[in-house]
């Protein structure tokens, strides 16, 4: 009777953090059952960075999902910060011993994901509506949910609100029992996809009196390019032809000439959000990924926050159900939290780094100058921005 049915972890949330547990937690014996209240090609059809730190990669491959990333991720050794129409580069290799980043768009990886559970039988229900989860404080929580206009109930051990910002789970904590801390930035990326030879071999970011810019991609036909852009402007006032213009113009003289524009496949624009809710557990619900925590896009480290909430919430989940050893549950929200906000300062600090921001002083643009300056200045400086982004230990 699928109306009451039981699973030992039931998953809020059929994004890169919730298909990777539910993957992860089948392959060692443990049930789960995963809701996700859209369908399938919805949630691919979302466009998300996709740079991946080696902590994560490794989850992958762990996970047996890591082989077309492998086969088709780009392995990439460093970026280029430009700025004073300078171009220097930050090389990871070189800086972190040995360490690098995949580029591997997030579509793609989901997909994987997807395409993995499917062929171990995983239970994956889309089209879940009104997704509820129940007596978190009780040892006996369970998630309600509607299907086909059926209401069906799933008794747990465990509840996992992998559900994103706008998600339900973190939604039903009491408010006295959870804090939040956010940062919203004045500004919003822009961004636009082209079937288009990318410009650059490594990442661009630039720092502009413009504005930021940054030249990424998704593979060596299809490129990702951002342009910051006021809060107030929407995607119709950027055509196609304005939007090449500005970011030439936002580019070094040589990046700029060299720029293969074409039509953009996809365009949209997005705030950017400093976010963290604590602590990342209300009784047996444990939050991870975006359920808790938001970064600005400028330091890539969104999916691979997620990365260490998954890594250690399926330990943890392990270390129960193999061992009775519940120190790695309790310890969860301290050691994901530890992590998270090392990430969101790295971003913070990227953030603050690259953009204009409209309410600086003059003082506060001759100290983002001189942070530049700085970075390129001192081995130090880059190695603690290599490092970073590679991805600090789980
Ligand atoms: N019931 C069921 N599913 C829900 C509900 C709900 N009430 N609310 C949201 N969801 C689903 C969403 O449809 C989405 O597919 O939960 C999923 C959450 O996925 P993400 O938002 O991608 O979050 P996460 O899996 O943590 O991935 C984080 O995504 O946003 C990027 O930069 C972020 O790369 C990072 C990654
Ligand atoms: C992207 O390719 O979409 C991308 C890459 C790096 C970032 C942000 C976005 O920091």
């Amino acid at each position: 009777m699928r109306n009451h049915t039981r699973t030992q972890v039931g998953i809020i949330g059929g994004g890169p953090s919730g298909l990777l547990l539910s993957q992860l937690l089948h392959l060692r014996g443990i049930d789960n059952i995963l809701l996700e209240k859209r369908a399938r090609e919805y949630v691919l059809g979302r466009i998300r960075a996709g740079v991946l730190e080696h902590g994560f990669a490794d989850l992958m491959r762990e996970a047996k999902c890591g082989q077309r990333m492998d086969a088709e991720g780009e392995i990439h050794d460093g970026i280029y910060i430009a700025f004073d129409d300078r171009r220097e580069r930050v090389d990871f290799k070189s800086l972190t011993g040995g360490n690098s980043v995949i580029v591997y768009g997030q579509t793609e990886l989901t997909r994987d994901l997807y395409e993995a559970r499917e062929k171990m039988g995983g239970d994956v229900i889309h089209h879940a509506e009104n997704v509820t989860p129940n007596d978190m404080t009780s040892k006996k929580p369970y998630l309600s949910y509607e299907f086909e206009g059926e209401k069906r109930r799933i008794d747990c051990d465990f509840i996992i609100g992998a559900d994103g910002f706008h998600g339900v789970s973190r939604a039903s904590i009491p408010k006295d029992r959870i804090t939040e801390y956010e940062r919203v930035y004045p500004f919003g990326w822009l961004g636009v996809l082209s079937k288009t030879k990318p410009v650059s071999p490594e990442l661009i970011y630039a720092n502009h009196q413009r504005g930021f810019s940054l030249c990424s991609l998704r593979s060596q036909i299809l490129s990702r390019y951002y342009i910051q852009v006021p809060l107030t402007d929407r995607v119709k006032d950027w055509s196609d032809e304005a939007f090449w213009a500005e970011l030439k113009r936002r580019l070094p003289e040589d990046v700029a000439d060299a720029l293969i524009t074409g039509r953009s496949v996809e365009k949209s624009i997005a705030p950017l959000r400093s976010f963290v809710a604590e602590p990342m557990r209300y009784g047996q619900m444990f939050l991870a990924g975006d359920a808790a925590h938001i970064v600005p896009p400028t330091g890539a480290r969104g999916l691979n926050s997620a990365a260490s909430d998954i890594y250690y919430l399926y330990h943890a989940m392990l270390d129960h159900y193999e061992n009775g050893d519940d120190r790695g549950l309790d310890n969860y929200s301290q050691k994901a939290l530890a992590r998270v906000w090392k990430g969101q300062r790295f971003s913070w600090w990227m953030t603050t780094l690259l953009h204009r921001f409209p309410d600086n002083s003059p003082f506060d643009d001759q100290l983002q100058q001189t942070d530049l300056e700085y970075l390129f200045s001192s081995k130090s400086a880059q190695t603690s921005l290599a490092e970073n982004y590679v991805g600090l230990p789980f």
